[in-house]
């Protein structure tokens, strides 16, 4: 089994668009039994809460849904579980750094390092903004996915 968790900062927004994006990517292409998926947040201010409604609503716009998610905060023992621990932006990546032990600290990576079609490097924090950053982060979030997969097919013979 791969495990992929992604990171945000209140994990409402931007790691649970892409929890719910690839979990359907991953449920299409036939992989549930080979790739687990999940989410977190480096910060502890909404344990418990479904996704925001905004993030809910853009997802859904593009077929995806989001509402089975439940925010928790990253915990030191997601370092040695997950394979793969996905950052959405710099500081997301910085306080993972900060949580690690040095045996664990490759596997944590900027999410957008997966894109292939667009140069940013980070997912931006639609929380403070209008509607229009929240199709933003699903622009990204469903292009990055995409190269995720890729490097789990070559690197994991899934
Ligand atoms: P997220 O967005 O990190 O993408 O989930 C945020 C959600 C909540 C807050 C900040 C960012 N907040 O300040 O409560």
């Amino acid at each position: 089994m791969v495990k992929v968790l992604f990171v945000c900062l209140g994990n409402i927004c931007r790691s649970p668009t892409a929890h719910g994006v690839f979990d359907a990517l991953v449920k299409r292409e036939g992989l549930a039994g080979k790739v687990m998926v999940d989410s977190a947040g480096t910060a502890a201010w909404h344990v418990g809460k479904a996704p925001d409604n905004r993030s809910q609503l853009a997802a859904k716009h593009r077929g995806v849904d989001l509402s089975y998610i439940a925010a928790r905060q990253v915990e030191v023992r997601d370092l040695d579980t997950f394979d793969y621990i996905l950052a959405m932006d710099k500081s997301n990546f910085e306080n993972l750094i900060e949580l690690s032990e040095s045996t664990n600290r490759n596997k944590i990576k900027l999410f957008l390092a997966y894109s292939e079609h667009f140069t940013a490097t980070e997912v931006p924090d639609p929380y403070y903004g209008g509607a229009k950053g929240f199709d933003t982060v699903l622009d990204l979030v469903e292009d990055a996915c995409d190269g995720l997969l890729e490097d789990i097919r070559l690197n994991h013979a899934v």
